[in-house]
């Protein structure tokens, strides 16, 4: 039984050497997103972690299990709606994507809970809230033009 310890130990130091790939890939300025100071203030502190390619990694990012967790909801995150790949994303994917960001705004399903968690400071407040909802009505608004 007080073996069990060392084992325990012995494992989180051999899954280590699972090690995600954290290189944030390139932001072309032509792709990214070009919004409003206030807008980019509120989607770079609470979106852009998972739906940007600029990433800000804590230190526990390179903590086996959690850094595969995290690899997880980036890429996942990345392909769900990526900030920085904007102006390419299939206006159809997009328009669809938007369609639930409002939903997922108001019932705070975004930020994903288990990132506030750590990241208090990306919880949405009720006017950061409004903001993006107007910014990304607009840009339902022009997708359902075009
Ligand atoms: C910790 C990572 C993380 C953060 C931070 C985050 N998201 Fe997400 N988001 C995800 C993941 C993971 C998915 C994909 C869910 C899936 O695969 O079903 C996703 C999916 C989405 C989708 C697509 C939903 C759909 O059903 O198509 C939208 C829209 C979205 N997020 C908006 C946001 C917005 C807006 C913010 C900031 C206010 C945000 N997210 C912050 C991880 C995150």
């Amino acid at each position: 039984m007080k073996y069990a310890i060392f084992i325990v130990l012995g494992i989180l130091l051999v899954i280590q050497v699972i090690r995600p790939d954290f290189t944030n890939p390139k932001v072309n300025p032509q792709e990214e997103l070009h919004a409003s100071v206030p807008v980019m203030k509120v989607l770079k502190s609470s979106c852009y972690d998972c739906h940007s390619n600029e990433t800000k990694y804590p230190w526990y990012s390179n903590i086996a299990p959690v850094s595969w967790f995290m690899a997880d909801h980036i890429n996942r995150g990345r392909k769900a709606l990526n900030f920085s790949n904007w102006a390419m994303i299939d206006p159809k994917v997009k328009l669809s994507r938007l369609k639930r960001v409002n939903h997922l705004i108001k019932r705070d399903l975004m930020p994903i809970s288990n990132y506030t968690w750590m990241h208090k400071n990306a919880i949405l407040k009720p006017k950061q809230k409004k903001l993006l909802e107007e910014f990304f009505d607009k840009q339902i608004q022009k997708l359902k033009k075009s």
